[in-house]
């Protein structure tokens, strides 16, 4: 099928880039004119495994292009996905204008004569957003243009993106319109995945209700790990006994600085307002939101119990990212973490295997020392933290990072290290939800 996405970033590209590995025809529009340019000088701009070789073998085969024309884009493609962001707002609303800026500019290009179109919204937004998309369609298109507006929430996780799109758990479409429905059936139908039909709000809401769901999930075992440290019990342990039950599972249950991201934080937050709006809030997500911001406040004490003042410590920090395989910032509470910490006039030194370049944009006017290697950063540094769960971190050599350092204390936030071989190496190790392990003075 010819396919046409709107918005070429984190989901836009690995979206479209997977569609063309199936057989599709795709053209990818942004109207960054200068990453367009990067993909077309086969430059990818944004770190995801396995990305870079599948968009190269796409557009050698024809299947995939790149281009700021979205004209040219909607009128050789029978379906047009639009995955432009959906920020929050100051007051934790949806900042719709991206949708809405693009929702016109479809209007603006197409014609009658190009024929049936749909219209998919795969970014995240509200539930009802697709009635307004298509109220402006209807409103400022041609007359005689036939389209449908569907919603196609993605599911994909960075860092895991493209193996997500290519085996997803499931396919969400929300359509009401049979046509559409079995349009977008057809895009579909080689990912071999089971499809949830459903009506274009349920389809909606599915995507803002899962996320949700997820950071509760987290922040119910972060709220867990506090009590396990008062309590003296393993909250690793917690998690295992607990998610060996099916009806619960293990994912998402593991403690640490709390969730981050593009995606948790505002979708979130958008779920609060719109069911604040419309009359039925949510109140339980908002001590979702209370418990994580809690997490990094008690990760903080008990790092200053240790330390005493911060001000002048040397604090290595290993990992920028989000998470672990991405080079993405957003809401990183490892880059809060050292905002914090710069804040407090720590001298704080820092890696990170992808996300260097982001965070240094994102921490400007922050003094940092950016590293390029993680042993290098920990050099004479009086606490170490683990902020981001990257496997190189976990199989460091710590012998080697105990004589680089000036003093032996590991704080861990996101409890990926070995303790035990901490200790070993001469540390103190201190982690979320656990008790902390002491070097024996003998
Ligand atoms: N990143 C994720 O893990 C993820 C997962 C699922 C859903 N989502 C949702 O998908 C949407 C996109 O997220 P993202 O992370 O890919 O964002 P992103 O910022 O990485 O990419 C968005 C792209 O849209 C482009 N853009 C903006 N306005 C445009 C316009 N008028 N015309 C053409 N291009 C335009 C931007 O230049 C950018 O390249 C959001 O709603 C997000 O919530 C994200």
């Amino acid at each position: 099928m010819n396919l046409a996405i709107i918005g070429t970033g984190y989901v836009g590209l690995t979206t479209g880039t997977c569609f063309a590995e199936v057989g599709h025809n795709v053209v990818c529009v942004d109207n960054n004119a200068e990453k367009v340019e990067a993909l077309l000088q086969g430059r990818v701009p944004i770190y995801e495994p396995d990305l870079e070789d599948m968009i190269v073998s796409n557009v050698s085969a024809g299947r995939l292009e790149f281009t700021t024309d979205l004209a040219a884009a909607a009128e050789k493609s029978d379906i047009i996905f639009i995955a432009v962001p959906t920020p929050p707002n100051e007051d934790g609303s949806v900042d719709l204008s991206y949708i809405e800026a693009v929702s016109h500019e479809i209007a603006d290009v197409l014609r009658p004569e190009f024929g049936y179109r749909i219209v998919v919204d795969k970014s995240t937004v509200p539930v009802s957003t697709g009635s307004k998309v298509a109220q402006v369609i209807s409103r400022y298109a041609h007359r005689g243009v036939e389209v449908d507006v569907v919603s196609n929430p993605e599911f994909l996780r960075e860092g895991s993106a493209v193996s997500d799109l290519m085996n997803p758990d499931r396919v969400v479409i929300g359509a009401d319109s049979q046509r559409a429905m079995d349009m977008m059936k057809r895009v579909y139908q080689p990912f071999n995945a089971p499809i949830v039909e459903v009506d274009l709000h349920s389809a909606e809401l599915i995507k803002h209700a899962a996320n949700s769901f997820l950071a509760l999930k987290i922040s119910y075992i972060n709220a867990v790990s506090a009590v396990c440290e008062k309590a003296g019990a393993d909250v690793e342990l917690v998690a295992q006994g607990i998610g060996m039950d099916k009806r619960i599972s293990r994912n998402f249950l593991n403690a640490g600085l709390g969730y981050g991201g593009s995606c948790f934080p505002k979708d979130v937050k958008g779920f609060i307002h719109i069911s604040e709006q419309l009359g039925a809030p949510l109140e339980l997500l908002k001590e979702v939101e209370r418990i994580n911001a809690a997490q990094l406040e008690r990760f903080l004490d008990r790092i200053r119990e240790k330390l005493w003042v911060l001000r002048k410590k040397r604090v290595a920090v290993w990992g920028l990212a989000f998470k672990q395989n991405t080079d993405d910032v957003r809401e990183s509470v490892a880059v809060k973490l050292i905002r914090r910490l710069c804040e407090e006039g720590a001298h704080v030194s820092a890696y990170d295997p992808k996300a260097r370049e982001n965070a240094e944009r994102e921490l400007q006017g922050y003094s940092v020392n950016y590293c390029d290697d993680m042993y290098e950063c920990a050099r004479g540094a009086e606490v170490l933290i683990v902020a981001t769960e990257w496997k190189q971190f976990a199989t460091a050599n710590l012998v080697k990072v105990r004589e680089l350092m000036h003093l032996p204390i590991i704080f861990d936030g996101r409890n990926l290290l070995h303790g035990e071989n901490a200790v070993h190496a001469g540390f103190e190790y201190h982690s979320i939800g656990r008790k902390s392990l002491y070097p024996s003075r003998d």
